[in-house]
């Protein structure tokens, strides 16, 4: 399918760069099957035990690895964090975060994340890259490890998912989508029950698995917690009747680490391999041995075990591996960090933090900067952290600025770019100055703010997994606030110096009403998770080389309330919500956001055409065979909406147009508007661009929780086309 996203761009490249992206790996599953089956013929019980069970916990180079066989030549297959990089290894690239690349919402730069990842993973080795990430999808903003996936929005996170294992696969290496599935939160995440029924999650939480299928993605990660009280690892219904059967998944299913509880449910459920083989102890082994006594007891069938075997060594033939795949090239416990493999991926971590970062306010045009005389840095959050930027394992501490969340989806920086060293730079060189002060008290930032023609203060806040705590955060986050009393910060900063531009580093939402409305408060820039090219995606946007064009992947609300989901801190989490997460729920419920879904200022304006529709759905259930993926038809385009983006403003930038979906009253219980199409298009001052929506039946379609199809209801649809969720321009309908 790259064949066809190269002609679809050149011919676009005509009227402006019009993306036409989202076609998955191209894979032959049949031919890798065959081959598959021919070896597993070839293979003893032991050696196909061996191949589906993990060595143990520390016991190989990377995270997870599994037994060679040597009589047919399967290598010992090797398993890598992350999401975002190399986690472990020296020469690597440390990315922007899933999440800073959903706020990009540019198909193409997520394709190019994911590809230059790939290829940093297969330069070392690695087999089987440990991400992308499609749940927690973040129904809780306070989710601790929401900022390794992209976005609360099903489509944009499938989107997302898709670019990403495409980037990879086409790399070289094996993408996992991981962690399926209602793995929300961190809080009890291996002991919670995530009760979810039909509609819920096929509209919200299986979708982007779905898209990931459909990519044919080689590897799904099931994760730590139950689904209606049963381990999500040995649960049936959640791998083998809906990944395998329903989505017609081909790949394998692994363990998250040590998410296994059983030897024969999980492997009759569906489980395909264990990660990685004992717990973190060395203990409880569920396969191995145990696994070739139930076989031999009949417990589990060796057709069973075949099954598993096949999917393993399809995987491995589907994406080329066996053709000299490199040996592995590092070790993750004895500080061999491996070879430099990064080549020239700073320009693309470059491109995702800057193309990603989100202009929230801009009163006066006080952004870009031009000439702006004595600047003041203020904040913690500018400067590197001072004990060295990897000194805390898995980035386990909040100290200097936020580059990633912490946990297992982190990597070591071979270097960063700082807010403070590139702005301080950057001001000289246009003429001015900038002094520092990198710390978080309140009055000295106010000292530091007055008299400075300009002040820059940077917040944060923090999140990641369960297993560190940082400053009694123990995953998820206890609130919604700034940390180290940022507000306080910015009210002071803000008070002393009336051009006042916050600059925000953050896992998740932050509530910022102690201090947007202020006077002072002039500009208000969300950073995101840059990564290693922090500074420098900064003060590109900041003066101006390029306009921001990053829009918000999820909402920010006036208080924690409004998103009405909270963290489960006693007891099963029963989803009463729905699909009313995120944008959907503050529509329906009719609450004002402070900032909405898919928002982000310009430097330019941009005018948006009448919108023309064509074609329509039939109405009634998706018929068609079972690919990956699904029903065929599902992903078969039904209708497409064409309009015309005009930059009216002075300074060329990129504009996002978003393409919303009302589903027609038939279909009851759907939200006001959900997102079925974007664009991300460059545009030059007096130009226009071309932009094509193709929806997908899927895109049109509700689960019909009797029927246990995909429907396409009788009615009529409300489109809307717009530059935020509720910035709406244009808008249209198809009849069904
Ligand atoms: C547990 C995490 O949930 C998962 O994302 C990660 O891949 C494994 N640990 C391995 O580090």
């Amino acid at each position: 399918m790259l064949g066809s996203r190269i002609i679809s761009l050149a011919a676009s490249a005509a009227v402006a760069f019009a993306q036409t992206y989202s076609g998955g790996f191209d894979g032959d599953w049949d031919a890798a099957y065959s081959q598959a089956e021919s070896d597993v013929s070839r293979l003893s019980l032991s050696d196909k035990i061996g191949i589906v069970t993990g060595v143990g916990w520390s016991q190989g180079p990377c995270v997870g690895n599994t037994h060679a066989a040597n009589s047919i030549g399967f290598p010992s297959l090797c398993l890598q964090d992350g999401p975002l990089g190399v986690r472990y290894a020296t020469g690597i690239t440390a990315f922007p975060a899933g999440v800073q690349a959903a706020s990009t919402w540019d198909k193409k730069l997520i394709y190019d994340r994911g590809h230059a990842i790939g290829e940093e993973a297969k330069a070392l080795g690695i087999h089987v890259m440990l991400g992308p990430v499609a749940g927690g999808i973040g129904k809780f903003a306070a989710g601790g490890r929401n900022w390794e996936g992209f976005s609360p929005d099903p489509y944009l996170t499938g989107i997302a998912m898709i670019e990403s294992i495409a980037g990879m696969q086409d790399a070289g290496v094996q993408a996992t989508g991981k962690h399926y599935i209602g793995n929300e939160q961190e809080n009890r995440r291996d002991t919670i029950s995530s009760n979810i029924d039909d509609k819920t999650m096929h509209e919200l939480y299986l979708w982007p698995f779905a898209d990931s299928v459909w990519a044919n993605v080689a590897a799904m990660m099931c994760s730590y917690n139950k689904l209606d009280d049963t381990w999500t690892c040995e649960d049936e219904h959640a791998m083998d009747e809906l990944l395998k059967e329903e989505l017609g998944f081909k790949g394998y299913i692994m363990t998250d680490w040590n998410a296994q509880h059983s030897t024969v449910e999980s492997a009759n459920a569906g489980l395909d391999m264990t990660m990685p083989g004992t717990d973190f102890n060395g203990d409880s082994i569920y396969w191995g041995n145990q696994l070739q006594s139930a076989v031999q007891q009949g417990q589990v069938s060796e057709d069973r075990v075949d099954d598993m075997v096949t999917r393993i060594i399809a995987s491995w033939y589907l994406t080329g591996q066996d053709q000299s795949y490199p040996p592995v090239a590092f070790d993750s416990w004895n500080g061999n960090g491996g070879p430099d493999v990064s080549g020239n991926h700073d320009e693309v971590a470059l491109a995702v933090a800057r193309d990603g970062i989100v202009l929230l306010k801009n009163e006066d045009n006080i952004l870009p900067l031009s000439n702006p005389g004595s600047i003041a840095i203020i904040g913690s959050d500018a400067i590197a952290n001072p004990q060295g930027i990897n000194s805390c394992a898995d980035m386990g501490c909040n100290q200097g600025t936020l580059t990633m969340g912490w946990g297992s989806g982190t990597v070591n920086m071979q270097y960063l770019i700082a807010p403070n060293d590139a702005i301080t730079e950057r001001a000289q060189q246009s003429g001015g100055s900038a002094t520092t002060s990198g710390n978080d008290d309140a009055n000295q930032g106010r000292s530091a703010a007055q008299g400075a023609d300009l002040a820059i203060v940077f917040i944060n806040a923090d999140s990641g997994e369960g297993y560190i705590e940082v400053e009694g955060n123990f995953g998820d986050r206890n609130d919604l606030y700034a940390w180290h009393n940022g507000d306080d910060l910015v009210r002071a900063v803000a008070e002393a110096n009336d051009n006042t531009i916050v600059v925000i580093h953050s896992t998740g939402a932050i509530l910022m009403e102690d201090w947007i409305d202020m006077a002072g408060v002039k500009a208000v820039v969300w950073a995101g998770l840059p990564g290693q090219e922090s500074g420098n995606s900064l003060v590109e946007v900041l003066w101006g080389d390029v306009a921001p064009s990053g829009k918000m992947p999820y909402t920010l609300a006036k208080t924690a309330e409004d998103y009405g989901t909270s963290i489960v801190t006693a007891g099963p989490d029963n989803f009463e919500e729905g699909v009313f997460i995120d944008y959907r729920h503050f529509d329906e419920s009719n609450i004002e956001p402070r900032f909405e879904f898919g928002f982000g200022l310009s430097y330019t304006t941009f005018n948006y055409s009448e919108i023309s529709v064509e074609g329509a759905p039939s109405a009634g259930p998706a018929t068609g065979p079972t690919v990956p993926g699904g029903a065929a038809d599902l992903y078969e385009t039904v209708s497409t909406v064409s309009l015309t983006v005009t930059n009216s403003g002075d300074v060329a930038g990129a504009e996002v147009p978003q393409l919303y979906v009302g589903y027609p009253s038939s279909a009851s219980g759907q939200p006001p508007r959900q997102l079925r199409g974007f664009d991300k298009v460059m545009i030059e001052p007096g130009e226009s661009a071309d932009v094509t929506f193709e929806i997908r039946r899927k895109d049109l379609s509700y689960w019909d929780t009797d029927a246990k199809q995909w429907v396409v209801p009788e009615g009529t649809f409300t489109l809307d086309v717009g530059s935020s969720s509720r910035d709406l321009r244009s808008s249209g309908e198809i009849t069904v």
